[in-house]
């Protein structure tokens, strides 16, 4: 039966939203329904660009993730200001996203909701999730260490 409680919801951020934050919330809705918390807990993603807005996520994207057994299905769509309104968590994958979220919410309270993906990475010393758009396959799987380690942390640290 659903909880009645109210959903904390988590909008993970890209510049596309075809590659990394797709990922990452693919991988992060793995973990939160292995841990049973599907009815707490709610994932979506965004991008900062606009220009792929309606697009499945990038090809090279959903092999590397299947190949690990997430399936990365979600539809491009660009942040906009009423998501800080809706969301609890809004989690920039590098530092220009960090920047462009900070100028697209609407008050400083809502900024305080913005955080780092690499901010949640324990064991890889980098401090954003690097763009794999123009890199090759090596890229891909790098991105979804990254992400695997920090949905991991970010699960542990909303328990
Ligand atoms: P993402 O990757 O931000 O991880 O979705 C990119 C996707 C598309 C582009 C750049 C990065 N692009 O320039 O179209």
């Amino acid at each position: 039966m659903e909880s009645s409680e109210k959903k904390y919801k988590v909008l993970f951020v890209c510049l596309g939203n075809i590659c990394r934050s797709p990922a990452a919330q693919a991988v992060f809705e793995h973990y939160v329904r292995e841990a049973g918390l599907q009815d707490r807990i709610q994932a979506d993603s965004a991008g900062t660009y606009g220009g792929h807005a309606g697009s499945l996520p990038d090809r090279r994207m959903r092999t590397a993730a299947l190949y690990r057994g997430f399936a990365v299905t979600h539809t491009a769509r660009r942040v906009r200001a009423v998501d800080f309104l809706d969301f609890d968590l809004v989690i920039a994958m590098d530092d220009q996203n960090y920047e462009d979220l900070m100028h697209l919410a609407p008050s400083v309270e809502d900024s305080h909701k913005i955080k780092r993906m690499a901010d949640y990475l324990t064991t890889h010393r980098i401090s954003y999730i690097p763009d794999p758009y123009y890199m090759g396959a090596e890229g891909f799987s790098h991105v979804l260490d990254l992400l695997e380690e920090a949905c991991a942390n970010l699960l542990d640290s909303l328990k």
